[in-house]
């Protein structure tokens, strides 16, 4: 715990030092981890081609940093706790000394299965324990891991494991959520009829039926049955990669966001037990899922490393009624919550009522992630849930940046509503003006970049590390460019205003408009179409498409559903569009570019300044599209 920050001035010192000599910085943070073998240089970067190497040569496993590192100290303390999706079904607890019994099995299974250190594993499954011992087993044979979201379509499934060559799926029968009862396995057997792997692993979870494929399909609980609890970490480079979590950008299809084992193990740990402040004992709670980065670095690893119990909560909030979330932190006696603002915009719709029967004395310091929280919805939480006396940790970060990068410390830095306050110590933010020059000092606005590496950043993107330097590190050089704008104000503070690209943000979900036109262009009728976001009260933006189809005697209704269906299928219902506008052109310039300004305009509904339009094609289109706005 000598790594913790416990004053303002502490943070500044701390801050000052990592800039001032970040490898003995970082060489520092690190030395409290256990290596198999220490580095021979902490850090070796470029940002040219990037390549960027922390603990140079170091050995370890990931894994013993979690389990046998905990295992005669803190052996009996819960490591997961888990609150099951119906509150009448028993939930479970893993000391660690459980959760290394676990992942000793499964790491086993694995192995026998003939997955060897650096093929990659697709977990599809739902939020249960099971998902976390199967990303720890990967990680501790050396396997990659890449959990996709239990919510993507057949193809989105297909695509990822057609990108990274996977060797095997590891997915549940069915999934429980709220009141439905989710096939999973129905979703991996039709993806694995476009692309092929070796072994499926099914976990046991709603008892629905589903097909197994002979010689392919096997069940997690036969296969665990009578397995050695006996189990040597495979030991694995700190740039080996640890896992691939697959992100939206403003192009083309999701890309494969890489991290590697040394770096992210000692940046996850370090900001999570600083951020959140945590100290031995508390019950911590992350709402996200393990499909998302948020999940893997603060549900899963970061908890994990720093010994914490960390609850993983498998239903939604308002299931069986709005309460839910309240009644968790009670029952849990809940110590640190981390939420994202669609959550909490969506409770506050519920009114306090639903919080009023709770006891929420429990809470120490609330979190706000995956989208900038509004004053409004920050003044609730604060006010309702945190009772105007637990700190909220608005944390910005990416997939790419691997763990939080900017946000307050808990009850340390001073906060301000919609504010992600100051950098974390080690990042070097930047904020530069379309032409790239830094703006300096306080009270400007422009774009994000980070100068200099951080241990938990992106290393590439998988199979295609040109996409990553086109993407991140070309755009201004030597600066690791973020696509968010930013504004710092007099006092220093940053405060995110959004994507300054074409990626959208729809309840902390990250959707790249091409993505969502590639897919509306797959129903038959559909000629061309745009989609732009707009201000969504619930969701933060909602997704607006504009769509030029034949009609064929359908009604506007048939078909707009039958678009939204499309995009369910394609890529998952998280995409739908909530409006669809259907125009007879799109503002295009005379170079054939639409001009989404305008149409991000007309959805947002400020259409009295649409700005020059004389450049466009046909001007009169625009006129059709005011009138017909959703
Ligand atoms: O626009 C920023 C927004 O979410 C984007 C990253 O999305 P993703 O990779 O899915 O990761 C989400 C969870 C870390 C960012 O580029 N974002 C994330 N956190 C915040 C945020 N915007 C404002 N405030 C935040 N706290």
């Amino acid at each position: 715990m000598s790594d913790r920050i416990h004053t303002l001035s502490g943070y500044f010192h701390e801050y000052q030092k990592s800039v001032a000599q970040p490898e003995e910085f970082w060489a520092r943070i690190a030395d409290s981890f256990h290596w198999k073998k220490r580095w021979d240089k902490v850090l070796d970067w470029n940002f040219e081609e990037p390549d960027v190497k922390w603990f140079v040569n170091a050995k370890l496993n990931i894994t013993e940093n979690i389990l046998e590192r905990h295992l005669y100290t803190i052996g009996d303390r819960p490591a997961i706790i888990w609150e099951p999706n119906d509150p009448s079904e028993a939930g479970r607890t893993l000391t660690y000394r459980e959760l290394h019994t676990e992942v000793c099995k499964f790491s086993n299974v694995l192995q026998e299965k003939g997955i060897k250190k650096g093929d990659r594993v697709i977990i599809y499954m739902p939020m249960i324990p099971e998902a976390a011992v199967a990303m720890l087993a990967c990680a501790r044979i050396g396997a990659v891991h890449s959990v996709v979201f239990a919510g993507f379509s057949s193809s989105s499934l297909a695509d990822r494991i057609e990108d990274c060559k996977a060797k095997a799926v590891l997915t549940s029968d069915g999934n429980f959520r709220g009141s439905k009862k989710i096939a999973v396995k129905a979703v991996v057997d039709e993806a694995l009829e476009k692309v092929t792997v070796d072994t499926v692993i099914v976990y046991q979870r709603t008892h629905q039926e589903v097909s197994m494929k002979s010689g392919r399909d096997f069940w997690w609980h036969e296969l665990v049955e009578g397995v050695s609890e006996q189990h040597e970490a495979v030991e694995t480079d700190s740039e080996d990669m640890l896992f691939i979590l697959y992100t939206s950008g403003s192009t083309g299809k999701p890309k494969g966001v890489v991290h590697t084992v040394g770096g992210y193990m000692v940046y996850t740990k370090y900001s999570f037990e600083n951020v959140f402040q945590y100290t031995p004992g508390d019950v911590y709670w992350c709402t996200a899922d393990v499909g998302w980065i948020t999940g893997h670095s603060y549900i899963v690893y970061g908890p994990l490393l720093a010994g914490a119990t960390t609850l993983m909560f498998e239903g939604v909030p308002t299931f069986p009624d709005a309460g839910r979330f309240w009644s968790v932190v009670e029952k849990h006696k809940v110590n640190q919550f981390y939420t994202a603002p669609t959550a909490i915009r969506a409770l506050q719709a519920h009114g306090t009522e639903p919080i009023e029967p709770y006891d929420l004395s429990s809470l120490k310091v609330l979190g706000s992630v995956g989208e900038p929280i509004n004053e409004e919805a920050w003044n609730w939480y604060h006010t309702h849930v945190g009772k105007s006396r637990c700190p909220i940790v608005d944390t910005w970060w990416q997939t790419e940046t691997g763990g939080i990068l900017v946000s307050p410390i808990a009850g340390i830095t001073p906060t301000k509503p919609a504010y992600a306050t100051l950098p974390l110590p080690g990042i070097q933010l930047c904020i530069v003006d379309a032409e790239g020059n830094e703006l300096k000092g306080n009270s400007v606005e422009g774009n994000l970049c980070i100068k200099f590496p951080w241990p938990s950043m992106i290393r590439t993107t998988y199979g295609d590390h040109e996409r990553c330097k086109q993407t991140y590190f070309s755009t201004y050089k030597d600066m690791y460019f973020t696509g968010d704008g930013v504004k710092r104000d007099h006092d220093g503070y940053y405060r995110i205003l959004g994507r300054v690209d074409d990626v959208i943000n729809v309840s902390g979900h990250r959707m790249g408009t091409a993505e969502v036109e590639n897919a509306i262009n797959e129903h038959p009728l559909v000629v061309e179409s745009a989609v732009v976001g707009y201000p969504h009260e619930v969701k933060g933006q909602g997704i607006y498409a504009y769509v030029i189809c034949d009609m064929k005697n359908r009604t506007e209704e048939n078909l707009t559903n039958e678009i939204k269906d499309t995009v369910s299928k394609i890529i998952g219902p998280i995409a739908k569009p909530d409006k669809i506008q259907i125009v007879s052109g799109l503002p295009k310039t005379r170079s054939g570019k639409i001009m989404r300004r305008i149409l991000r305009k007309v959805a947002e509904g400020t259409v009295d300044n649409l700005g020059d339009t004389s450049t466009l094609l046909d001007p009169e289109v625009v006129q059709e599209i005011i009138e017909g706005r959703q």
